[in-house]
């Protein structure tokens, strides 16, 4: 596709940065493997891979795509962190880690950490009749569950969101990542010393005494693991709880359907991160010469494989533009696949799922507030609403 007819077809640059779902369907129907030239960030040439069946074949391959390629875009503020690794160290370090997200450690979290973060952040709006859910609930909702898992002070939950926002934005401002990064080492590093002293029941002292065969993380490793989960667990689940939240405020009917049923939520949840996937890109990079649907890639190159595409690819999917709630469940590609799939998946749909329960139970008679413009889904890798101004019974 020509720029020209980029530009024809979806109103400019800008806005096909914030909302590139047209442009994806264009090219999954005629160029679904592509290359967009040489990134500057990794000066590998770079190429796009759009179809659910070649998306799924290039995270099931972990031999010819690499994912060292994460180190080198977040090396510099992650440290040696495990989405970046190959392998049998990969499979090592996931092992050491996995542990620490066992089902009783989710059950836990659940009540004493979950239920408790959002019923007291509702606490706040509920008595007002008039909230924007994105300020108010979800930007503060999931980073402070991640504060408690790692058993720091809630209250310094607004500190882990700078750090989270400075880490992701290293293509942006790798000034204010590298700072971030520094800071997070600074406040966690005496953290871990007083959990190997003093080892107790949390996700600290689980990474600090976890051992298999002798191995153990050292504590650069622990740091490298600290520095992806808090933007992994914080910048991701936010945005899919907004995304939940405008799917159900702009689909009345069955949103009505899921107030008077709740156990429907986990179907809000599943069909919503396929329909609008807050992750959009995974990158890989090849290590031989090879092709993806009969398009050459050469050795070294750089993939942008393209989840949220694939979870709307029509050749996959039945009417895949729209959110159906009764859409058979199928395991769709928004955690990724193969070994490297979301480690905090089954957190992050508990997150959604309390957190969804907890706002249809909290504010009743909850509609799009009729006098703000309505919300929009947007963003290029990754997508959520900016605001979503709502009201409801006080
Ligand atoms: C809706 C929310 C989330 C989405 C859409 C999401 C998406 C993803 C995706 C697509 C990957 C695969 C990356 C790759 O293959 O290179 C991934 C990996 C990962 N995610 Fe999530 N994630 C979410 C929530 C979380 C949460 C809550 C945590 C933990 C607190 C978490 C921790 C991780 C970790 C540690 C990895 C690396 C796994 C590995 O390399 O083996 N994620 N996530």
């Amino acid at each position: 596709m020509s720029d020209t007819d980029t530009h024809s077809d979806t109103g400019g640059i800008d806005h096909l940065m914030l909302q590139p779902h047209e442009m994806w369907k264009q090219l999954r129907a005629q160029t679904p493997v592509q290359s967009v030239g040489v990134a500057p960030q990794t000066e590998r040439e770079t190429f796009m891979v759009l179809r659910h069946d070649d998306v799924e074949r290039v995270l099931r391959d972990p031999d010819t795509f690499s994912s060292s390629i994460h180190h080198e875009m977040m090396g510099p503020v992650m440290g040696e962190a495990m989405i970046g690794m190959d392998g049998q160290e990969h499979r090592d370090h996931r092992d050491l880690v996995a542990r620490a997200f066992r089902a009783s450690a989710l059950e836990r979290w659940g009540t004493e950490l979950i239920a408790p973060s959002i019923h007291s952040l509702l606490d706040d709006i509920a008595p007002l009749g008039r909230a924007d859910l994105v300020h108010d609930i979800t930007h503060q909702f999931p980073v402070q569950v991640i504060a408690g898992i790692l058993g720091v002070p809630v209250h310094d939950y607004e500190q882990f969101q700078d750090w989270a926002d400075g880490i992701t934005g290293i293509a942006v401002d790798p000034e204010r990542a590298a700072g971030a990064s520094d800071a997070l080492i600074a406040y966690m590093l005496p953290i871990i010393e007083d959990r190997r002293a003093n080892p107790g029941d949390d996700l600290v002292s689980d990474l600090v005494t976890a051992e298999i065969d002798g191995k153990r993380l050292t504590d650069d490793r622990i740091l490298s693991f600290f520095r992806l989960l808090i933007p992994a667990g914080a910048e991701t689940t936010f945005r899919a709880m907004g995304n939940c939240l405008v799917a159900l405020l702009t689909h009345p009917d069955q949103m009505a359907r899921v107030v008077a049923d709740r156990s429907l939520i986990p179907a809000v949840i599943e069909e919503t991160l396929r329909w609008e996937t807050s992750v959009t890109i995974i990158s890989r990079n090849t290590t031989t010469e090879t092709e993806i649907s009969g398009c050459p890639i050469p050795n070294n190159a750089a993939l942008l494989v393209m989840t949220s595409s694939a979870n709307r690819d029509e050749s996959h999917y039945e009417r895949a533009d729209e959110w159906d709630l009764d859409r058979p469940p199928e395991n769709h590609l928004y955690f990724g696949t193969g070994r490297h799939q979301c480690l905090g998946m089954h957190l992050a749909r508990l997150e959604l799922r309390i957190g969804l329960d907890a706002v249809l139970e909290r504010l009743p008679n909850l509609r799009l507030d009729p006098d703000a413009p309505p919300p929009e889904i947007e963003g290029f890798a990754f997508r959520s609403p900016p605001s979503i101004p709502v009201v409801f019974d006080a």
